[in-house]
C-alpha cells in the first residue's frame, strides 16, 4: 500500500507530501493527544463522492470536545470544504481521507489546555482493509483476550488516538494468532466491537448489534441499519454474549475501511455454512451500490467532491 499523494492539507495549506511532517516534540506523537477519522471517496458517475462527509466532520469536532479541545480555528463546513480540496488537489477518484486533529505547541504537562491543536488532512489510495478476498469469502476472527475500554476510562464515543493502543493490542495478538481480526468484549463481557469495526449478527431471519453505550457510533452501522431496513430486516440493539455470536446463523462486521465483511469462523468455530450468508450478501451489495451513487440513498449520503 503505497500512502503517497501529492498534498497534505495541514492548518489551512496544501503542503507537498514531502513537507507534511510534524517535530518530534509534538506533545500528540508522546501521548497520544489527537483525535482522528476514517472516511472514503469513492468514484461516481458524477466525479469522487466522499461518504457521510458531514457525519465524518461533525464526529470529528465531538471527539475534539470530548477529549478536552476547547476552542477550533474550523467549522465543520470549513472541514468539509478541506476534505474536498484535499482530494480534488490529489487528484484520487477513490481514496481513503485521514483528518487528525493534534495537540502541538505544549501540553507537556498532560493538560490539554497548555497547547493547541492543529488539523491536517491526509489522503491515500486504499483498498482491502482486511485482505483482497475478504469481501467475498469473509474473514477469520477470535475473541481477544484483551477487553475493550471501560466507559469510565476512555471515552469510547470519540476517536481518539490514545484509545487505540487497545486496538493495537488486540489485533496484533490476533494477527499473531493467525487471525484476521479481534473481537473484544466490554468490561461486564459482553460483546462490544472489533478492533476498527462494529459487529452484527442474523439469527432466524432477524439481526441484532450491540448498543451504542460501549462502543463507537459506527457512521457504517448507522448506514447498514438504515439499508437493513429499506431491505426488510429490522435491527435489533441489545446486549450479545460471546456464545450468541458461535451461533448466529451469520456474522458480519462493518467500518470505512473494512466496509462491510462477513466472519466465516470465530474462535475456531464455524458461522452458518462458513461463508457469506445472504443476509450479509444483500446488505453487503446495497452498500456497495450506496456509497458508488447507484441507490436511492446515494444522494443524501454522498458529497460530490466538485
Ligand atoms: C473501534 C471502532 N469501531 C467501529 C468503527 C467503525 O466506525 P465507522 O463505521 O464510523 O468507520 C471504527 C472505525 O472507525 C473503529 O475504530
Amino acid at each position: 500500500m503505497s500512502m503517497i499523494s501529492k498534498f497534505v492539507w495541514m492548518n489551512g495549506e496544501l503542503v507537498p507530501y514531502a513537507n507534511a511532517t510534524v517535530h518530534f516534540l509534538t506533545p500528540a506523537l508522546h501521548y497520544g493527544a489527537a483525535v482522528f477519522e476514517g472516511i472514503r471517496c469513492y468514484a461516481t458517475d458524477r466525479g469522487p463522492a466522499i461518504f457521510r462527509a458531514r457525519e465524518h466532520a461533525e464526529r470529528l469536532i465531538q471527539s475534539a470536545e470530548v477529549f478536552g479541545f476547547r476552542t477550533f480555528p474550523w467549522t465543520v463546513d470549513d472541514i468539509l470544504q478541506a476534505f474536498r480540496d484535499t482530494v480534488h488537489a490529489n487528484e484520487f477518484v477513490e481514496c481513503y481521507v485521514r483528518p487528525l486533529i493534534y495537540l502541538t505547541d505544549g501540553g507537556w504537562n498532560l493538560n490539554v489546555d497548555g497547547g493547541q491543536p492543529s488539523l491536517g488532512i491526509a489522503v491515500w489510495e486504499w483498498k482491502n482493509y482486511l485482505g483482497h478476498d475478504a469481501m467475498e469469502r469473509g474473514v477469520r476472527a477470535n475473541i481477544s483476550s484483551f477487553t475493550r475500554h471501560h466507559l469510565n476510562v476512555m471515552m469510547t464515543k470519540a476517536k481518539i488516538a490514545g484509545n487505540y493502543a487497545n486496538s493495537f493490542l488486540a489485533k496484533t495478538e490476533s494477527v499473531r494468532l493467525g487471525f484476521d481480526e479481534a473481537i473484544m468484549l466490554d468490561p461486564q463481557g459482553f460483546v462490544a466491537e472489533c478492533t476498527g469495526e462494529n459487529i452484527f449478527i442474523v439469527r432466524k431471519g432477524q439481526i441484532y448489534t450491540p448498543p451504542i453505550a460501549t462502543i463507537l457510533d459506527g457512521i457504517t452501522r448507522d448506514s447498514l441499519i438504515t439499508i437493513a431496513n429499506d431491505l426488510g430486516y429490522p435491527v435489533i440493539e441489545q446486549p450479545l454474549s460471546r456464545d450468541q455470536l458461535y451461533t448466529a446463523e451469520e456474522v458480519f462486521v462493518c467500518g470505512t475501511a473494512a466496509e462491510v465483511i462477513a466472519l466465516r469462523e470465530i474462535d475456531f468455530r464455524t458461522i452458518g455454512q462458513g461463508y457469506m450468508g445472504h443476509v450479509t450478501r444483500a446488505i453487503q451489495t446495497a452498500y456497495h451500490d450506496a456509497i458508488h451513487g447507484n441507490h436511492p440513498r446515494s444522494d443524501e449520503w454522498l458529497d460530490y467532491v466538485r
